[in-house]
């Protein structure tokens, strides 16, 4: 698995440090308000895991699976492989995702759980990577900007693996094909 990587771009050590600083920020801007943590699988699944514990406050938890299909297209529709279990009208909302990429899938997700009517929705992203954005994503939380290359490892995969990884790296190329 390791020998497939190209470089490191966030180490164990960073990841620790700044999800420890997130979940700080959270909890200082979330403070007596009871928090739903929603995490998007399954890339946010190991992001999710760790924030959840940097955060001092009552939180519960939820999961979805979305799949976007037409991205390139304006209906870029998005479907639910798994929706909320929860209902979210009147309450705080913190969507916890791996990636924003080309902001396609999170613009849609806002969209559809906004008409939820959430008391407040918003999102953390552990990595994002603005040279690529198409759609406008306001993400009030971020974990590291990333250039333009496909990463993997701490939740990220490419074709299911390397999810396991403890640091972000970017895959030789020859790991495409
Ligand atoms: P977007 O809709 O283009 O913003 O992309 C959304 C999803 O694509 C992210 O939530 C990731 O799951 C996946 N993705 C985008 N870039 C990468 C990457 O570099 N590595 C792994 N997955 C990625
Ligand atoms: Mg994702």
């Amino acid at each position: 698995m390791h020998k497939d990587i190209e470089k490191v771009l966030v180490t164990e050590t960073q990841l620790q440090e700044r999800v420890a600083e997130l979940g700080r920020q959270i909890t200082a801007d979330y403070a007596g308000k009871p928090l739903l943590l929603v995490g998007v699988l399954k890339g946010a699944a190991v992001f999710m895991a760790d924030l959840m514990r940097a955060i001092d406050l009552d939180v519960e938890t939820d999961y979805l699976v979305v799949s976007s299909y037409g991205l390139n297209t304006k209906a870029g529709e998005l479907t639910f492989g798994k929706d909320l279990s929860v209902d979210i009208a009147g309450r705080d909302v913190l969507i916890v995702e791996d990636m924003i990429d080309t902001g396609s899938t999170m613009h849609r997700l806002l969209e559809v759980l906004a008409e939820r009517q959430p008391r407040s929705l918003a999102v953390a992203s552990l990595l994002s990577k603005p040279s690529r954005r198409e759609k406008e994503v306001k993400a009030k939380y971020i974990g590291f900007e990333v250039p333009n290359e496909f990463v993997v490892g701490y939740g990220l995969d490419f074709a299911e693996k390397y999810r396991n990884l403890p640091y972000v790296g970017v895959l030789h190329h020859e790991c495409y094909s």
